[in-house]
């Protein structure tokens, strides 16, 4: 939820890196965009509403030898999508910029004081507020403690950003939102996620809350609280610049979703111990909760079938955002599993910090390391997708399914079991991934694209990646879809099937294969177009997608079915950039 960056150093290009790093970023927001750059004595500033994707920056700003940059890429919050809403606010000298991520909880009370004392504002964010702070302190001391002393004013989980245009150093400072420092040659940078300085340096500070950093000739960690200055501890990234280009592909999306094979792979072959370390911790634990929202919340929906059936474990499930109201059972004995891909999201950190607090356990599944959520773990198993650009997420879902089911498996003692049906499952989906398959898949987005909606039918484990399914749909093609459990039809849905309204049923060889199928009849009935997904056709669909049958991980092929036919649904619907819906953000920093 919006992107940050900033840079000191020689290179001599500031506002270009700057530029570029935003890009790297813009999956995170991309309702505008800004830069600001430090000329002698001066900040220049460009903004603009819409994608960074193909624009320019201004050339003012990148024509002159630049060492100081900051920019950003927002999602909006308080304020519309205006030039004026952009970042980078300024105090009314504008010789204060600021870059945020966040929300200023008390924006009215700090704003009507500034007003009083003669601040003008311009825009309708809370952002506002912070730069006309800072100004204020400015007046009695030094740019380093009248950030922290105006940082400390606010309320809130926030990240900033500050350059000073007589200043060499830009200070960043957070609460909440993520930031990393990345630390080169002659050069520093600051940025909301680590994919956007990879090719620049590995070597990494992940910011912790409540510390703020000058980065100038040399890169100063201080705590927000006293002001101590406290000595950086720096990581190595394993990522590799690469995984931040499409390659050969047309979108990332594509690109992710063709990276699953590997992905599964990694985890069968590498995930022994992390597996091991989490199925004791289940077995030890008197109630385990297993949270996400979104994508990994159905993929925690997943898990507790897989629980119950593969290992006779009963693991419960919440949705991030709900469980805060749930948690007051939590005890020291409780086991609490959040997954995400980012590790940012306020509604699984906020949670979980509540948690932390009743002495449960944390053990967490995340894909990006540093992350909040990773900091906050007592174990943590890192996912090993890679950078997942597209906004929609797609194998990071296929490696929190894959790392649950190798638990599942290994606290049933039948861990070479799971790890045979997860590479069954990696070669399944090169046929799935093979052209004529995806030709075939093609067609169907073709026949579907002008529905007003599609439906979608699984019971058991494919109730949970119906759900999912439903989701890739809807973001990536703006479609109307919706799951539902095959049973639950009669009891209201089924009132919604019109002649040629799409169903699409996932029919696995399991236990739910009869019953899905009767349910599959009972839409047919009443003029419904079945899509089957499964192993075995059926004479009740009238289109057929064939996975293999891979017992408990048949359904990773139907998800990677669903997020292709998602894909080619929004190509169908001329849908320009499939990597960025409209509305979202990849990585979620506010309630
Ligand atoms: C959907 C999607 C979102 C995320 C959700 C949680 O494709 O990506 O629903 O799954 O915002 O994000 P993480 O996993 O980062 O906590």
């Amino acid at each position: 939820m919006c992107g940050i960056f900033g840079y000191v150093g020689k290179q001599g290009n500031a506002a270009e890196i700057v530029f570029d790093g935003l890009k790297l970023l813009e999956y995170r927001g991309y309702d505008s965009w800004g830069v600001s750059v430090k000329q002698g004595k001066k900040l220049l500033v460009d903004k603009h509403v819409g994608k960074i994707g193909n624009s320019h920056l201004n050339s003012q700003l990148s024509t002159f030898n630049s060492q100081l940059a900051i920019g950003h890429t927002r999602w909006a919050t308080h304020g519309g999508v205006t030039v004026n809403n952009a970042h980078p606010h300024l105090d009314c000298s504008s010789t204060i910029a600021v870059m945020h991520n966040g929300i200023v909880e008390n924006f009215e009370v700090l704003k009507t004081e500034l007003i009083k004392k003669g601040h003008k504002f311009i825009s309708q964010t809370d952002t506002e507020v912070i730069p006309h702070l800072v100004e204020e302190f400015l007046k009695k001391e030094g740019l380093a403690s009248s950030v922290r002393d105006a940082f400390n004013q606010l309320k809130g989980l926030n990240a900033v950003v500050v350059a000073y245009a007589v200043s060499k150093e830009i200070i960043a400072a957070k609460t909440g939102s993520p930031l990393v420092m990345g630390v080169g040659k002659n050069e520093l940078f600051v940025a909301s996620d680590a994919s956007a300085i990879v090719n620049h340096t590995k070597k990494v500070i992940f910011l912790e809350d409540n510390r703020m950093v000058i980065l100038g000739d040399r890169l100063k960690l201080i705590r927000l609280p006293d002001g101590k200055e406290i000595k950086p501890r720096f990581q190595t990234l394993d990522w590799k610049f690469e995984d931040t280009k499409k390659g050969k592909y047309r979108h990332f999306l594509l690109k992710e979703i063709y990276e699953q094979p590997h992905v599964i792979k990694n985890i069968v072959f590498n995930y022994k111990q992390e597996a091991q370390k989490l199925a004791g911790l289940i077995k030890k634990a008197f109630g385990t909760f297993m949270l996400g929202c979104g994508t990994a919340s159905y993929a925690a929906l997943a898990g507790t079938y897989l629980f119950s059936r593969i290992a006779k474990k009963h693991v419960n499930f919440s949705i991030g955002s709900e469980f805060n109201y749930l948690e007051d059972y939590l005890t020291k004995q409780s086991l609490l599993i959040p997954i995400s891909q980012s590790g940012e999201t306020i509604d699984i950190v906020e949670p979980v910090e509540k948690a932390k607090k009743k002495g449960a356990t944390i053990a967490a599944i995340v894909n990006v390391l540093g992350s909040t959520l990773y900091r906050q773990a007592d174990y943590k198993i890192l996912l090993g997708a890679g950078v997942e650009k597209a906004v929609v997420g797609t194998k990071s879902f296929i490696a929190m399914i894959s790392v649950l089911l190798l638990t599942a498996y290994t606290l049933a003692k039948k861990e070479d079991l799971g790890k045979r049906l997860l590479l069954k499952a990696s070669q399944d989906l090169k046929k799935v991934l093979g052209n004529i398959f995806v030709e075939n898949l093609k067609k169907i987005a073709g026949e579907l694209k002008n529905k007003e909606h599609i439906y979608i039918i699984g019971r058991g484990l494919s109730y949970a990646t119906a759900l999912e399914a439903t989701l890739k749909i809807k973001e990536t093609s703006y479609m109307h879809a919706e799951g539902f459990a095959g049973g639950e039809l009669k009891h209201g849905v089924i009132a919604l099937i019109e002649r040629g309204t799409p169903c699409i049923v996932f029919a696995p060889n399991d236990e739910t294969h009869d019953d899905i199928i009767s349910n599959a009849q009972e839409v047919k009935a009443r003029g419904g177009f079945i899509i089957g997904i499964g192993p075995r056709n059926n004479k009740v669909f009238e289109r057929f997608l064939k996975t293999d049958d891979i017992g408990d991980a048949t359904i990773i092929p139907q998800v990677v079915i669903s997020q292709l036919l998602a894909y080619y649904l929004a190509l169908a619907k001329g849908i320009k950039d499939p990597d960025k819906p409209r509305n979202l953000a990849k990585s979620v920093t506010v309630k």
